[in-house]
């Protein structure tokens, strides 16, 4: 298996990097070729992605395919769909891809994952039909990948829902997170699902513990009723007084567990047919991911994007910027997807890697982040590669005078959007500045020395998708777009892009740290630690 780094493309690309890259102005690309949009823009199941607003032009792409090539990203691709053990430091395979493949497929597994499947549906229905009791409302407990999914999934998919059945989500070992769910709550119409995949995590444990007593004491008497849970350690479950577990498999990264039985509360939410939908996207873009050729395969192309940027451009950050209120939790889904998997330091081998690995990801829904961060996009000393999602067609559910207000609405939303991008490519010279005059600017100050601060460098990447509409569907091919770009670079830096191990040691250190918060000692901690606890425990 070949490191990017190890490539003789690499070197080929740090000399294009050098010749053409690092002065590559998008504007000037634009000019000098008329079908830059149509040889920059790509169509994959439900997403169209506009490349064009991008640092890079057709003779990069091709090289940073011919990298991919060299480096058998196809062959790797193939191992992981077929369930090779690609996930070498847990010695397991990755196979969230067959959780999503239909009923009586040739995928991994597949008997195991339709019954799997069918027994959380049927259950959920049980719950939307009412034959689990008069539940109105459902409290989701898990963090993490037991969490940012399901929560980002059933926020987009708000439309599909039901008012009169509720989903909360509690995850923050905080009290403060689950205190105010608890508040509103009637412990007899309340459903707990509990999910883990091992069982033991302290922030869900937590919650969970808490919200049983608290079911006790608002009389709730009906523990195995009310109580759920949805985890690889069933065993564990059934300690904790939960009847009911729907257990999953170990290939089934926490990150990666929507798709399985971790999805229950969205197909609460939602219904059988919508999760079998949003499966389906997801598995539409499976198949892409699977057979288009890498020239056209979108999560191939934005993993090399990513590459030229982080480690040509030597960018560190992107952000994500959904115009869509639903999609509100996707950059924390994406931080969780993007960060954990591949913020890592050494190769497969254990080698420590000398290039750049995950950048940071963030952002905001717009056009909240507008009016927020995009000042520093647009005019800060760091380029940051923004990617905006952008869906055509609202989906508001309402009628008459408010959706006529609302449509209104959308159509400022998507101007919006596009103004976006276009100012941070176009920019505005000192030059344009001083032929404007801004009602706010100060009359007194030096004209030329006004001008420089209302300019805009410009020549700043973004890439857009856009989708039809916000669906089950669309939703799932999306997530699962996201999904393979990120497995794209992993594989291309030669990481592991499914444990985390950076996520132990902190863990460790809070269960050592937790007995001290009672008994106030401090011997051999480092001062900064002493004082701090000193002072959190200081009557
Ligand atoms: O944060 C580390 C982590 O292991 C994540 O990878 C995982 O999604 C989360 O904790 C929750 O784990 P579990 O589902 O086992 O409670």
């Amino acid at each position: 298996m070949k490191r990017c780094d190890r490539s003789p493309v690499w070197a080929e690309l740090q000399a294009h990097y050098a010749a053409s890259g690092r002065g590559f102005d998008i504007r000037a690309a634009f000019a000098a070729d008329a079908g830059r949009f149509g040889a920059l823009s790509f169509e994959a199941p439900e997403v169209f992605a506009d490349l064009s607003k991008n640092r890079v032009d057709v003779p990069t792409l091709a090289l940073l395919l011919k990298l991919a090539s060299d480096c058998d990203l196809g062959a790797r691709r193939d191992g992981l769909l077929r369930g090779d053990p690609v996930n070498t430091t847990e010695g397991r395979a990755v196979l969230h891809t067959a959780l999503r493949a239909p009923a009586g497929s040739a995928a991994p597994c597949n008997a195991e994952v339709q019954a799997s499947l069918d027994a959380m549906l049927a259950f959920a229905e049980s719950v939307r039909r009412g034959e689990r009791g008069d539940i109105t409302d459902v409290v989701h407990i898990g963090i993490g990948g037991s969490d940012l999914g399901p929560a980002m999934v059933v926020q987009a998919l708000q439309a599909f829902g039901r008012r009169d059945l509720r989903l909360h989500f509690v995850s923050n070992v905080d009290g403060h997170d689950l205190a105010p769910v608890l508040a509103g709550l009637d412990a007899k119409r309340t459903l707990f699902v509990i999910a883990s995949k091992t069982f033991t995590t302290q922030e869900t444990l937590a919650n969970a513990q808490a919200a049983k007593a608290w079911f006790l004491a608002a009389g709730g008497t009906d523990i195995a009723r009310h109580f759920v849970a949805t985890s690889s350690n069933t065993a564990a479950a059934a300690a904790f007084g939960i009847d009911t577990a729907f257990g999953f498999w170990d290939w089934v990264g926490g990150r990666y567990s929507l798709w399985s039985v971790i999805g229950l509360p969205i197909a609460i939410a939602v219904g059988a047919d919508n999760f079998r939908a949003l499966l389906a996207g997801a598995h539409a873009m499976d198949q892409h991911f699977a057979t288009a050729p890498l020239a056209s395969n979108l999560p191939v192309l934005l993993g090399l994007l990513d590459i030229w940027y982080r480690n040509f451009h030597g960018f560190t950050s992107r952000s994500v910027a959904p115009y869509h209120q639903g999609l509100r939790r996707l950059p924390a889904y994406l931080q969780q997807l993007e960060m954990e998997s591949n913020g890592k330091g050494v190769d497969l081998d254990g080698n420590a890697l000398s290039l750049g690995t995950s950048p940071v990801v963030w952002g905001e829904a717009g056009t909240n982040g507008q009016h927020a961060y995009f000042q520093m996009l647009h005019q800060g000393t760091d380029v940051i590669p923004v990617e905006f999602i952008a869906v055509k067609r609202s989906n508001h559910g309402v009628s008459g005078e408010l959706a006529e207000k609302l449509a209104d609405q959308h159509r400022k939303l998507l101007a919006n959007c596009l103004a976006q991008s276009q100012a941070l490519m176009q920019g505005k010279t000192a030059a344009e500045a001083l032929t404007e005059k801004a009602p706010t600017a100060s009359a007194t100050l030096d004209r030329e020395v006004l001008a420089r601060h209302r300019s805009f460098p410009g020549n700043r990447p973004s890439t857009t998708l856009v989708l039809d509409a916000l669906t089950p569907r669309s939703l799932g091919a999306l997530i699962a777009l996201y999904e393979h770009r990120v497995f794209v670079t992993g594989a291309l830096w030669g990481i592991n892009s499914f444990d985390q191990w950076g996520v132990e040691l902190g863990k460790a250190l809070c269960n050592q740290l937790l007995p001290r918060l009672d008994s106030g000692d401090t011997a051999g901690l480092d001062g900064s630690t002493a004082g701090l606890l000193t002072r959190l425990v200081a009557a």
